[in-house]
């Protein structure tokens, strides 16, 4: 099967999932409305195809890994959690997001802050859902959990704030931004579908060297589109890491060599595949695909 159609296929399970998920509520409507503005219709659901993908590498058959699907869903609420946060006034003040107006511009700012703690919460409230031995939940929103907090997710936008308006000059210090902010969530969401899976160690070490790999090439070329693209094309604000003063890939790299890094990232992920036989073609295509994109 064709990458287009693997991925669309699997983004219309996790839409069709969330919709009924994110159907409004009687209370507090706004909250839901706006959860489900910023929720639903829009993004590329990579990290719920993530999640299902390698769940299906591993037990094809689709009455196993079709049981993910709350954690797919739920991924990608606390995903667009981080972006309604991410564009608040106070964060990267952005007023473009998935080719509509963020949250807080189409709400107003309280109701963009609470729409994104109740997606959070609800999203991890989804991750808890699956019909999956309670030991294995456990442990997927153990590993969700810590991905997304002070020392994942959380603590990585805060650096990243930190460093703002202040020149970056040691790689490992942006890489350590970048992989906290972006790459180890990503990671979690796949850990997740190979956890569900009850994945064997061999099997876990060689899906988190994947996944570290991806996560890390993913913000990278998030940085580059940033600089290259434009906004139509990306659904939100291009040239702003500039215009703000944003530590990126390219910025210390240089085009080039942020590009060689992405490349060379999505080598090793592939070669990580390779080293437990896995031979499920979208998982290599996504790691390509990564690279490749153009929003
Ligand atoms: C954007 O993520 C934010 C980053 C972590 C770089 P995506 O590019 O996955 O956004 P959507 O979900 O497709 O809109
Ligand atoms: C954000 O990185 C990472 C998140 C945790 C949301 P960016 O600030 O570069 O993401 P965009 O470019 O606004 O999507
Ligand atoms: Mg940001
Ligand atoms: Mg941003
Ligand atoms: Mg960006």
């Amino acid at each position: 099967m064709e990458l287009k159609s693997f991925l669309a296929e699997k983004k219309t399970l996790v839409e069709e999932f969330l919709k009924e998920a994110l159907s409004e509520k009687p209370l507090a409507n706004n909250l839901w409305k706006a959860m489900a503005y910023s929720c639903l219709n829009g993004g590329k659901r990579l990290r719920g195809i993530l999640c299902l993908s390698v769940f299906e590498a591993l037990k094809p058959n689709p009455n196993n890994w079709k049981k993910a699907l709350p954690i797919a869903a739920g991924l990608e609420c606390i995903h667009s959690m981080s972006l309604i946060h991410d564009d608040l006034p106070c964060m990267d003040n952005d007023n473009l997001r998935r080719g509509k107006p963020t949250c807080h511009i189409a709400f107003d700012e309280a109701t963009a802050l609470l729409a994104g703690d109740a997606l959070l919460i609800e999203g991890l409230g989804l991750c808890l859902q699956a019909d999956l031995p309670p030991k294995i939940l456990l442990t997927i929103n153990q590993e969700i959990i810590k991905s997304i907090g002070a020392s994942g997710m959380t603590g990585g936008q805060m650096l990243d704030l930190n460093y703002t308006n202040l020149e970056i000059k040691e790689l490992e210090i942006l890489e350590n931004i970048h992989k906290l902010k972006t790459g180890v969530f990503l990671k979690a969401s796949i850990m997740s579908g190979a956890l569900a899976a009850e994945a064997n160690e061999l099997e876990l070490k060689a899906f988190e060297k994947y996944a570290l790999n991806i996560g890390l090439a993913f913000q990278i070329i998030d940085d580059l589109l940033d600089l290259e693209s434009d906004s139509v094309t990306l659904g939100k604000t291009a040239g702003k890491d500039l215009a703000q003063n944003k530590n990126t890939y390219p910025k210390l790299l240089g085009i080039n060599q942020s590009k060689l890094k992405a490349q060379e990232l999505i080598v090793e992920a592939k070669k990580a595949l390779l080293e437990i036989n896995i031979s499920f073609p979208p998982l290599h295509q996504i790691a390509d695909y990564i690279i490749s994109r153009n929003y």
